[in-house]
């Protein structure tokens, strides 16, 4: 083959000594290129009607906000974004009618994508009573809940009362789909380990749905890697070590819970302006500050204290002995701009 002869064609300077060199730029495939430019149009309401793949009405929804890789991952598998209101910036809380209006008006066969419990960013859960509406309304519209669980254990410090919404799901015999990540919760991230459940009416559903896992699996990463898995089935088989990694799970919420306390107790005795308590009745690793981006860039500048665009603190990453810092940083932030 004519490319595979680099040595004999002539060098262009800028390709370095690369192998490849003298292999010609291919003519742009008409429909990427369409798709190239549908992606860069910023407009809300572009539509794509190149592609010969069959779309269904639905969108998969999404919270909002989200973990920011909810979007990216949904996108990357062909499912178009829906979002429904989930927090309210003006209660530091749920927008809970927001949530039912939006989900009540999807389409059946719709996915609705819910964090199982401490929900990243806003540390906002509904509570028990609230789920049970959602599951209702769910039921009701013939919505597909798929749950994404990366906290169990880390909000309440139960596994069980963690996992009660999904608990919810799968008992009224419906069905659901359940991706559970073991990096937070075990301290794994490094070893991407996680599973993923679906939960079928019929055995036989089941088994059709599970061909397809496998058709998705194989191009996908072909077999799992096995150190995170093997270390993640010792942990559960082995009753001292899971007494252990719950005993464990317990004191880290139990700090998380303390951490809050301590920085809600240091912004009231320092007097500083507006409703805090946002910080005691968010959940989990994180609390959504409700601080505004130019506000966390002078924290940034003036205090050195780094935190995502949005407000969101990761109160795992606060120790008792930085609070006062931070309390007198927030406390500084808020008085100068208001
Ligand atoms: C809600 C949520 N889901 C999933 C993940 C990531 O899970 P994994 O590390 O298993 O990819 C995160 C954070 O890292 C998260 O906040």
């Amino acid at each position: 083959m004519e490319y595979l002869k680099p040595r004999e064609a002539t060098r262009n300077d800028a390709d370095g000594d690369s192998l490849f060199h003298n292999v010609p730029r291919a003519p742009d495939i008409p429909v990427y290129a369409t798709t190239v430019a549908y992606n860069k149009d910023p407009s809300p309401n572009k539509l794509h009607l190149g592609i010969g793949v069959y779309r269904t009405e639905h969108v998969v929804y999404l919270p909002e906000p989200t973990y920011g890789n909810h979007p990216n991952l949904l996108s990357a598998a062909g499912l178009s974004l829906k979002t429904y209101r989930y927090y309210d910036p003006k209660t530091h809380g749920l927008d809970f009618q927001g949530l039912l209006e939006d989900l009540g008006t999807a389409s059946t066969g719709a996915i609705v994508l819910f964090q199982a419990s401490g929900h990243n960013p806003t540390g906002v859960d509904p509570t028990r009573q609230q789920w049970e509406q959602i599951r209702q309304l769910v039921r009701l519209r013939g919505l597909l809940p798929f749950f994404d669980c990366a906290y169990q254990g880390l909000v309440s410090g139960s596994l069980d009362a963690d996992a009660q919404s999904i608990r919810m799901f799968v008992c009224d015999s419906g069905e659901c789909l359940v991706a559970q990540s073991y990096s937070k919760t075990m301290g794994l991230y490094g070893e991407r380990i996680g599973s993923l459940s679906i939960v079928c009416k019929t055995a036989d559903v089941a088994r059709r749905v599970e061909s397809h896992l496998k058709l998705v699996i194989r191009p996908f990463y072909s077999n799992p890697p096995i150190h995170g898995a093997a270390i993640v089935t010792a942990i559960l088989k082995d009753r001292d070590l899971y007494n252990e990694w719950t005993t464990e799970l317990k004191a880290m919420s139990d700090r998380l819970a303390k951490v809050r306390q301590q920085l809600y107790s240091a912004l009231c005795s320092r007097g500083t302006p507006g409703d805090w308590s946002h910080i005691i009745r968010q959940v989990g690793m994180y609390t959504f500050t409700g601080l505004t981006e130019e506000q966390i860039d002078f924290l940034t500048k003036e205090y050195h204290i780094y935190m995502s665009s949005d407000g969101r603190i990761n109160i795992g990453g606060l120790s008792s002995k930085a609070v006062p810092y931070l309390a007198d940083a927030i406390h500084n932030v808020v008085t100068r701009t208001i």
